[in-house]
């Protein structure tokens, strides 16, 4: 582990850090894929999601401080602001052209920004908030997907979700993408086959499913998903275009596709949706909208 989760990171707010775990998890990711299969895919991720969380973070933590009268509110958006926009420039780049962007160089940038931001300028709000346990639970409350997206579903501490995937590193990330949002019931699947007898014990209600995998590819582990007559909903994810994926598996009764690189909002908006439908056919009781 590049960085490791201490005592010394702890602001004492739960709901900051569990957000600033989040962060340095997205860290450890970059170091993950440093050298590994589809490390620029990866990578890409990996940046969606940082950018995304971020700016979800420094919107709760943002909230907290206003609510506790914390008087260097304004200096901090500042000082949050340019961290931002320095992410998003990272981001952009790698938009641009992937392979201008070196995952070392990336690493050591969010190492300096994340650890010197929570231990500095985080910690100097920390007398002002953290007896304060109504504006932290105000602020903890906002969701990732809070009017944005999402809409209708939001019991997502009731939904089970299934990933396969052979690349250990999609699994780590989507897996901290889906658990920052409460989604506790996660089976992550390394081989297609598994997957289809783990479903038959311990039912899924969204199946992501990656398309290029050895043994078994992501059309055929959705064929046999829709021959097992389960209610789950299968999410194909592929690095090709969505379109090809499309044309090729056209009678499968796949819910929806997502191109890698992943981008952290359209996967929750997509498992909402997905979500939405188990519960609209199944009326499963484990799940209530
Ligand atoms: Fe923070
Ligand atoms: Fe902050």
């Amino acid at each position: 582990m590049f960085v490791e989760w201490t005592k010394n990171l702890e602001t004492g707010v739960t709901f900051v850090d569990a957000d600033h775990k989040v962060l340095i998890n997205l860290l450890n990711q970059v170091d993950d894929c440093i050298e590994q299969v589809e490390e620029s895919t990866v990578l890409g991720s990996v940046l969606d999601a940082l950018v995304e969380y971020t700016d979800y973070h420094f919107l709760r933590e943002e909230k907290m401080m206003e609510l506790s009268g914390y008087k260097g509110l304004d200096s901090h958006m500042a000082i949050h602001r340019a961290l931002s926009q320095q992410v998003r420039n990272v981001y952009t780049d790698y938009q641009d052209d992937p392979w201008s962007v070196d995952p070392e160089s990336v690493r050591s940038f969010l190492q300096s920004w994340l650890v010197d931001h929570i231990m500095g300028h985080d910690f100097a709000y920390r007398d002002a908030c953290v007896n304060n346990i109504e504006a932290s639970r105000v602020a903890g409350e906002v969701h990732f997907l809070n009017g944005r997206g999402g809409a209708g579903f939001s019991n997502w501490d009731q939904l089970r979700v299934m990933l396969v995937d052979d690349n250990p590193n999609f699994r780590k990330l989507i897996h901290t993408i889906l658990k920052a949002v409460g989604i506790r019931n996660v089976q992550l699947v390394d081989k297609p086959a598994d997957g289809l007898s783990r479903l038959a014990q311990r039912p899924a209600d969204v199946v992501l499913c990656d398309w290029v995998m050895d043994e078994m590819n992501g059309t055929e582990f959705a064929r046999k998903v829709n021959e097992m007559e389960l209610p789950s909903r299968v999410v194909m994810m592929t690095g090709y275009s969505i379109d090809v994926l499309q044309d090729r598996s056209s009678d499968m009764n796949i819910s929806a596709y997502l191109e890698k690189p992943i981008k952290a909002r359209d996967l929750l908006e997509t498992i909402s949706k997905a979500a939405l439908s188990v519960v609209a056919v199944t009326k499963l009781a484990h799940v209530v909208v």
